[in-house]
């Protein structure tokens, strides 16, 4: 078994977008991460719809949305029809929850819950059962090219005990300062998922760092 990667293209060229979308179609990844931020739930604004469509006229690997915004039911909708595959959303983000996962399933795509450094893991014991995928944000969300909060191993554990002990079928997916450094101790903590922006379209060889990030163990 391998790690499923998720190259993040908010670290890529959007000037020439089409191309860097091509670049992760002709690698080994398996999903396009595409990070949606608001300029309210973090400080900083990504990119939106209009962008997300243009991205999937290319993608021929399912698209991966990580929605950073504050009242994203309004939009599950929009982001469904602009070719989003799975839809992840906050957990801070979301005053009910379970309304929104429940929303993001009736509309057949598969449905993520991310929670923020600072929120234990333990948070999603009601919710864990319901979702295809719990996102551990590994650094504050809203930039590329942070540093990776160590802390995250630990949630990873926590993360896999409360997975076996409700019987989930979650995957836990690991997002921010994801590198070669440490794609392998949390592959083997027990992560199945790893999101990578800068580390990924910063390299000389993208294609070959999504290799290296796939076949490291
Ligand atoms: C951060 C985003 C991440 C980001 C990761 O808020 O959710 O997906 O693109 O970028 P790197 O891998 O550069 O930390
Ligand atoms: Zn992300």
């Amino acid at each position: 078994m391998n790690p499923l990667i998720a190259p993040s293209i908010l670290a890529a060229d959007f000037a020439n977008l089409q191309k860097e979308v091509e670049m992760i179609n002709d690698s080994v990844a398996d999903y396009i991460h595409v990070d949606i931020m608001d300029g309210v739930f973090v400080p900083n604004i990504s990119f939106g719809l209009p962008v997300v469509e243009a991205v999937n006229r290319h993608a021929k690997k399912p698209l991966d949305v990580h929605l950073m915004i504050v009242e994203p039911d309004k939009y599950l909708e929009a982001f469904h029809k602009a070719g989003a595959s799975q839809i992840t959303v906050h957990l801070e983000a979301c005053p009910h929850l379970h309304r929104t996962i429940q929303a993001i399933k009736a509309l057949d795509c598969k449905a993520g819950v991310a929670v923020n450094p600072h929120t234990p893991v333990r948070h999603l014991q009601d919710i864990i059962r319901e979702v295809d995928t719990v996102l551990i944000m590994s650094v504050n969300p809203g930039f590329g090219g942070q540093e990776f909060i160590e802390n995250t191993y630990k949630k990873i554990q926590a993360l896999g005990e409360l997975i076996v002990e409700t019987g989930s079928h979650a995957k836990i997916e690991i997002d921010g300062g994801v590198s070669i450094g440490n794609a392998k101790k949390l592959f083997e903590a027990g992560a199945n998922v790893l999101v990578a922006g800068n580390f990924v379209f910063s390299s000389e060889n993208p294609i070959e760092t999504i290799n290296n990030l796939k076949f490291i163990v």
